[in-house]
Parts: C-alpha cells; sequence; structure tokens
C-alpha cells in the first residue's frame, strides 16, 4: 500500500468485479447499436480503458477535459472546458463515462451542453458516486460503488493531480492535506 494511504476502499479485484457487471449491463442495454464513449479526463482514464475492454458493442472514443473544481476541494458550480470532443456527436449514441459524482454540477452542466448537440441518446456512467453531497439532479443510468461522503483517490481519482495511478481507491491519510 501506498504510504500515504490510511486504508483501502475498494481493491483491484473488487475494482475489476465492478466494472465488469457494469460492462455486462451495458451490453444488454445497446446489443449490437455503435456508441462513442466519452471519456472526463483526467479521472476516468483507468476506469474507461478498463470498462471499454469489456464491453461488446462497437465502440469508439472521445475525450473532453471539463470541471467545475479548480486544485482545491471547492467546487464552483460553473462548467469549464479545457478540451471539447474532437467529433461531432450528432445522431450518435453517446457514453459519458467519469470517474466520481459528487454535487453533481459538472455532469449536470455537461450533459445539457451535449444534449444541445442533437445525439440520438446520451447515457451516464460513473465508477462511484456520493450522493449525500448532490447539489444537482443528475440520473446516473450505470452507476458503479455508492461512498460515504470522504475524499478518495487512486483509481484515476487525484488529490492535487497525485495518486491517479493506484490500482486500488483508498483514504488519504489526514497529515497529507494538513501539510498542504
Ligand atoms: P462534481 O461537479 O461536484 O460532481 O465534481 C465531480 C468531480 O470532482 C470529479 O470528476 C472529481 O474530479 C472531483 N472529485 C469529487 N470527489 C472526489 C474525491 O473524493 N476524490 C477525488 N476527486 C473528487
Ligand atoms: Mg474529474
Amino acid at each position: 500500500m501506498h504510504k500515504d494511504i490510511k486504508e483501502i476502499y475498494f481493491t483491484a479485484e473488487e475494482i475489476d468485479k465492478k466494472v465488469t457487471e457494469l460492462a455486462e449491463l451495458m451490453n444488454e442495454h445497446y446489443k449490437d447499436e455503435e456508441v462513442l464513449m466519452v471519456g472526463i479526463l483526467k479521472g476516468s482514464l483507468p476506469f474507461f480503458i478498463d470498462l471499454s475492454r469489456k464491453v461488446s458493442f462497437p465502440v469508439t472514443f472521445d475525450f473532453m477535459c471539463v470541471s467545475s473544481y479548480g486544485v482545491s476541494a471547492q467546487s464552483s458550480g460553473k462548467l469549464i472546458i479545457s478540451k471539447d470532443l474532437s467529433v461531432s456527436i450528432e445522431n450518435k449514441n453517446v457514453l459519458i463515462v467519469e470517474d466520481i459524482l459528487d454535487s453533481g454540477n459538472t455532469l449536470y452542466n455537461l450533459y445539457n451542453n451535449l444534449l444541445t448537440r442533437n445525439p440520438k441518446s446520451i447515457k451516464l456512467c460513473c465508477f462511484m458516486d456520493k450522493p449525500s453531497r448532490r447539489e444537482r439532479d443528475v440520473k446516473v443510468d450505470f452507476s458503479g460503488f455508492t461512498i460515504p461522503d470522504e475524499f478518495v483517490v487512486g483509481y484515476g481519482l487525484d488529490y492535487a493531480e497525485k495518486y491517479r495511478q493506484l490500482p486500488y481507491v483508498g483514504v488519504l491519510k489526514r497529515e497529507i492535506y494538513e501539510n498542504n
């Protein structure tokens, strides 16, 4: 275990099992339809890649970098698009792949933005969900783990851009926050 991690929330094995379950639900839903998977950078990357390798319908990839967060753990509630899609989504099945749903501000604003581009469908998939933190009504179509209001890192999730590479999800030691 990494020296800054206090406790492991989900092991690599538990994550793999959950990703398989989500992929199976998606396979049932999409069948042979073509889907544009839209990964939200950077946090969704490990999840996006693992998920894409487990689905059986035809997919294409694109990525967006959006946030409603700065480097601090404060949500501004405003959507900032620092990298937009490189393809049109008109008449396509769009599957948004996100790491974690917290206040819901990012995905609420992103969903409404993408809706104006006339996709055939938009579905939302989140690896983790903190429902107790919700400020906006966001409907998640494929939800992985529900967690309490605790700041987690690993499997794509960061604290000050670190810990994304960890193969598990864990909680940081208190002194890591306090020293910053
Ligand atoms: P929302 O707009 O409040 O739903 O913010 C979602 C974004 O906040 C996620 O995509 C993450 O980048 C970040 N975030 C929220 N909770 C955590 C956490 O526990 N660890 C790391 N990042 C988080
Ligand atoms: Mg993020």
